[in-house]
């Protein structure tokens, strides 16, 4: 949640500011900000609502420094305004500050500085921390030097409970920007004579490929022409480059008239670079970054699926894969309640994170917990040096490209697919699943992408679908085993950027409450790519049907004749991997109904995409 970027250089800092802002909006969009320093002096320009705003702002002409720092906000502590947006300044206007992250204990640390004299003009937790580095800094009776500020910076993070990314410039020290981070994403952009900061990678690729990911309490005090590193004790390090391979255009439109819509057609090549050189036809899957045995799978009594929303979804499949080839009891939580259930985990446990992010809040405290509890941790993660990927022991990457819509799409998809490489890769080792069998499934999996292409081409039929039921006020959504999963995913869909309330059941449990819902003309999405299932699914769905619902059906199978409203034939493959083909149609109906009630679909309210508070 919130977004910063910051930038020092030669060039006029703001358009560059702007630039990094806009693509960093998925993370929040009540507010923005950006501050420059000019002729020692720090400019400062706020607005309500979407970066648009701050753009067009009147006064944003007096932005003209090459060095400054900018902030999209997803509001926390104080309700969506000009003043509570960031930057924040100290009472003297010295420091100014941008902040990503909570600040805990912030009420207790308003009060200390209230006491020592200052006030405070927001309801954020972030204005204690520019006051903070006053409180500090002019506490110092020493000579005005960049060691002092720095030092400053440190007594107040270590004052700090809870998360931060922070940016920090002064008007005494104009060459300079600082920042520290502490549970939430900071990266560092090397330039030639210009530096770049951003929350993300994709904010800034299309100014530079080479970048540093601050660690976990790491500061670094970045020029124009270098970038000092340095520990929490402010002991110098050196820090390793990392060259990243995306292409800058994988995080623009392209084009396409969103991101969304662009994301659910990128999924072909998403599976394929997913794939990657993970195994071929005849020889066994390879994950070349992670060293698991077969003596330590045959020593597992459980394996745990961890995630959030969209990525938990790609879990309820991952485990209706890794239970049917491994035999290993696979069990798929909520981050949110794993981390305060007491889970039963210890060292014969192993515990897979999926986070497209790898940033989500309650991803991260649920893997501290296993590992404090013993068991070996393996993200599956779609950003390369995100947090969850530096803690876990082991992690495996899907390879989608920048994801931006705050609706994941291709993320999904990757990561059922990779999960389904990892189920055979573990399958493998164990010898519990038969070869022949397993090499089918290969197959299948080498085929989504081409598959995945000819489902887009029914992309005018959801279409036409959506323009009949964008003013339904509830849907449904029915499946069985992974058909439910794939349920439950377009539910969420259609409810995160639609807002139509939707529900979604496992068709076989609707007579037991819920079927009381269904009325005339409700809709009802059958989802049905379970040959075994088949007979039971279009059962439930005739009960819907007498008590005057529309359906419309998924499938790849051959349905005897029937009185559906509207069916929809997917390619078939193996029932294990379907929701990746039957995941399209839903994706795209959200999608458009979405458009048709004129929405922002990449930008649904309320929500952002990387979820990294509590
Ligand atoms: C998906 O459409 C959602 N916006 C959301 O549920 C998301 O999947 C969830 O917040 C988890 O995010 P992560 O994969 O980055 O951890």
């Amino acid at each position: 949640m919130c977004g910063i970027v910051g930038y020092i250089g030669n060039q006029k800092a703001k358009e560059i500011l702007i630039n990094g802002l806009k693509s960093l909006e998925y993370r929040g969009y009540d507010s923005a900000g950006i501050a420059t320093i000019e002729n020692n002096k720090i400019d400062m320009v706020k607005e309500k609502g979407r970066v648009a705003n701050l753009e067009a702002s009147p006064e944003i002409g007096k932005l003209t420094g090459t060095i400054g720092i900018a902030h999209t906000r997803w509001a926390t502590h104080g309700k969506p305004s000009k003043e509570n947006s960031h930057p924040h300044m100290d009472n003297s206007n010295t420091f100014a500050v941008v902040h990503n992250g909570i600040i805990e204990n912030y009420a207790d640390l308003r009060k200390f500085l209230t006491d020592n004299g200052y006030s405070f003009i927001s309801q954020t937790d972030t204005e204690v921390v520019p006051n903070l580095v006053h409180y500090y800094f002019s506490n110092d009776k020493s000579e005005n030097t960049l060691n002092k500020f720095l030092t400053a910076v440190r007594k107040a993070v270590s004052d700090l409970k809870g998360s931060y990314a922070l940016e920090i410039i002064s008007s005494l020290f104009p060459d300079v920007i600082i920042v520290v981070r502490k549970d939430s994403p900071l990266v560092i952009g090397k330039g030639n004579g210009e530096n770049f900061i951003a929350s993300d990678i994709p904010a800034v690729l299309r100014y530079t490929k080479d970048f540093y990911l601050l660690d976990d309490n790491e500061f670094a005090v970045i020029y124009k022409d270098k970038i000092n590193f340095y520990d929490s004790s402010l002991e110098p390090h050196n820090k390793e480059i990392k060259n990243i391979e995306w292409d800058a255009s994988s995080a623009e439109k392209d084009g396409y008239e969103d991101y969304m819509l662009k994301e659910i057609n990128e999924q072909p090549t998403a599976i394929r670079e997913t794939i990657g050189s993970r195994f071929r036809l005849g020889e066994p899957c390879s994950f070349d970054d992670i060293d698991i045995t077969k003596s330590y799978l045959e020593s597992l009594n459980k394996i745990f699926i961890v995630a959030c929303g969209t990525a938990m979804h790609a879990g309820l499949v991952g485990k209706a894969i890794i239970e049917k080839l491994c035999r290993i009891p696979t069990e798929v939580d909520i981050a949110s309640e794993f981390r305060y259930r007491d889970p039963i985990i210890d060292e014969k446990t192993l515990c897979i994170f999926v986070s497209q992010s790898g940033e989500t809040a309650d991803t991260l405290a649920a893997l501290r917990l296993s590992k404090s509890k013993g068991a070996k941790t393996l993200a599956v993660s779609n950003v390369i040096g995100s947090t969850i990927t530096r803690e876990a022991d082991y992690t495996i990457y899907t390879h989608a490209g920048p994801e931006i819509a705050v609706a994941s799409t291709k993320a999904y998809t990757s990561q059922v697919c990779l999960l389904a490489i990892l189920g055979i890769y573990f399958a493998e080792l164990l010898g519990s699943y038969p070869k022949v069998k397993l090499e089918e499934l290969k197959s299948d999996i080498l085929d989504l992408p081409s598959k995945i292409e000819s489902v887009l081409d029914n992309t005018e039929k959801i279409k036409e679908f959506a323009d009949k039921v964008y003013t339904q006020k509830d849907m449904f959504f029915l499946g069985r085993g992974t058909d439910y999963d794939v349920a439950l995913e377009g539910s969420l869909k259609l409810k995160e950027i639609s807002y139509i309330h939707s529900e979604a059941y496992a068709a076989g449990e609707l007579k037991h409450g819920p079927i009381a819902l269904i009325e005339n003309g409700v809709t009802v999405i059958g989802i049905i790519t379970n040959e075994k299932l088949v007979e039971k699914t279009i059962s439930n769905l005739q009960e819907v049907i007498t008590r005057g619902a529309k359906t419309f059906i998924i499938t790849n199978q051959v349905l005897p004749n029937n009185n559906f409203s509207y069916c929809l034939n997917i390619p078939a493959t193996n029932e294990l991997i379907s929701p990746i083909l039957s995941v399209i149609p839903l994706q795209l109906l959200s999608y458009y109904i979405s458009k048709n009630k004129g929405l922002d679909v990449d930008k649904p309210r309320n929500l952002a995409k990387s979820v990294t508070v509590e």
